[in-house]
């Protein structure tokens, strides 16, 4: 039953969608930083290791994944049988198109020798050529699972420099970012900190080594929800993208909580709405295709992961 607060078109559409869902042996998976109503209409919420997880083992027949497109790829490589649809296929993420692949071999080329970890805001190409996947879930204990003391980090060079903190191995971190998670300054974070001084400071690692180094808890977005539902604290400072909060506030009713920047709202996440969603069902489109030698290559970094984690 959806949550969805909005009126009678919002009502309808969302009435719609799970009619179609329904009829087309669909399961609606939606990453925690989407529009309050993807989430609300969604069968599954969660950060981007709980929606491989899920792609994997789901037995629906058709995957929508709202989302951005790295991934709906990733959803496809998991599960090549079935239909994986994204509502808008323009959904990308900056930080992933910030390596090619040709980017990638010229960095390897430069390190020769050492294993390639890459996160999985990666293209399918890119994980085709690299030795093992990583999420902000589990990108520690990845790195620590690799036979190597020196490892190559691609493509976000703030997890890259989380995950060194960690470990006692060499992180040589290739120059990638998330521009929304650059968008908060750790300026912002102590001013609230002065405001809230009893509040818990939770963040994602995207964010930049400055502001990573005033929170108390560092974890991937889902972890950030579980920190928040466990901790007996009732404020909290949210640092990561804004979509968060709806998940947070539904799971949390009597605690408070204070974003640092409302300008971290990741712009391509939010190009789903309810209203493609509801096109993506009838017309089955848009769907993710991938050449299979991609797939293959792909899905061994991916499953190394999983195997792992
Ligand atoms: P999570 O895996 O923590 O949900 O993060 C995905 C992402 O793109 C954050 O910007
Ligand atoms: Fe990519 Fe950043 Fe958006 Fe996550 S928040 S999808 S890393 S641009």
């Amino acid at each position: 039953m959806s949550k969805t607060g909005g009126g009678k078109n919002t009502l309808a559409l969302v009435e719609t969608i799970r009619k179609r869902a329904k009829e087309k042996n669909a399961i609606i998976l939606a990453h925690n930083y989407q529009i309050d109503e993807i989430q609300d209409v969604a069968d599954f919420v969660g950060d981007s290791l709980e929606l491989s997880r899920k792609a994997a083992e789901t037995p629906a027949e058709v995957i929508v994944f709202c989302g951005v497109y790295f991934m709906a790829e990733t959803a496809k490589i998991l599960s090549p049988q079935k239909t994986v649809l994204i509502p808008d296929p323009k959904a990308g993420c900056p930080m992933a198109d910030m390596i090619t692949v040709d980017e990638l071999r010229a960095f390897k080329a430069k390190y020769p020798g050492r294993p390639v970890v890459a996160y999985v805001n990666t293209s399918a190409a890119v994980k085709a050529e690299v030795d093992i996947c990583c999420t902000s879930a589990n990108a520690v204990h990845i790195v620590e699972s690799v036979d190597s003391d020196e490892i190559l980090f691609v493509p976000d060079k703030c997890l890259a420099s989380y995950v060194a903190k960690k470990t006692s191995k060499k992180i040589i971190p290739y120059p990638g970012f998330c521009p929304t998670h650059h968008r908060i300054q750790p300026e912002q974070i102590l001013k609230l900190k002065e405001q809230h001084p009893d509040a818990v400071v939770v963040a994602h690692p995207e964010c930049t080594c400055e502001v990573v180094e005033l929170a108390d808890y560092v974890s991937s977005t889902s972890g950030m929800l579980r920190i928040v539902k466990e901790n007996p604290a009732c404020k909290f400072i949210v640092v990561t993208e804004m979509g968060i909060l709806h998940r947070m506030k539904q799971e949390n009713p009597g605690k408070q909580f204070y974003a640092p920047s409302e300008h971290a709202v990741c712009p391509n996440m939010k190009k789903i709405t309810l209203e493609k969603l509801a096109w993506s069902l009838e017309d089955m489109e848009h769907k993710v295709l991938l050449p299979a030698d991609i797939i293959e290559k792909a899905r061994a970094s991916i499953e190394r992961m999983i195997a792992v984690s």
